[in-house]
């Protein structure tokens, strides 16, 4: 089994190949793309969001669904208010598939500003924008980000995920 191609999924409804709770080791190699491309069972997999959501619970523990050109697509739980970070170097797009939260954010001056992402709607905060996201209730999203994003950025603490589950 190579360890970035999806595994079948025991938990699919209709038995469409997922992650299995792999944690990812490594990229793949050119030789292992080649032998992807070569079967059927590593590529071209859909992926039903609400389906994925059901599969965990917690909180700020952001899951990978795919990837691709460099980039995660995450599924995560919100709930209560996250803490202030930046990214050096990294956009992060953020989608609420379900739900609703408040992206509060620092603008040039310094001055807290907020806004409310609507269930359907998604913004992008800019690579070294101060923000965090508050969840009055729970809020499922989408997050779409460079691979070496770290959730908190430049802040360590107890919210930090360095190595993120597949599903
Ligand atoms: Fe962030």
């Amino acid at each position: 089994m190579k360890a970035w191609c999806r595994k079948p999924d025991p938990g699919s409804p209709d038995g469409q190949p997922g992650w299995g709770g792999a944690v990812r080791e490594g990229k793949p190699s050119k030789q292992a793309l080649a032998d992807a491309r070569a079967s059927d069972t590593c590529l071209m997999n859909k992926i039903n969001l609400a389906q994925k959501l059901s599969l965990f619970d917690d909180h700020w523990n952001p899951r990978i669904i795919t990837e691709l050109n460099g980039q995660y697509l995450k599924l995560v739980k919100f709930k209560g208010p996250f803490t202030w970070h930046h990214h050096d170097n990294e956009d992060e797009l953020f989608m609420v598939v379900k739900g609703r939260f408040r992206m509060e954010y620092r603008d040039d001056s310094g001055r807290e500003q907020s806004i409310w992402i609507e269930q359907g709607e998604m913004i992008t905060v800019p690579r070294g924008v101060e923000h965090r996201p508050v969840a009055d209730e729970e809020a499922q999203v989408l997050l779409f980000e460079p691979a070496s994003t770290l959730n908190t950025g430049n802040v360590e603490n107890e919210f930090t995920k360095k190595k993120l589950a597949e599903i």
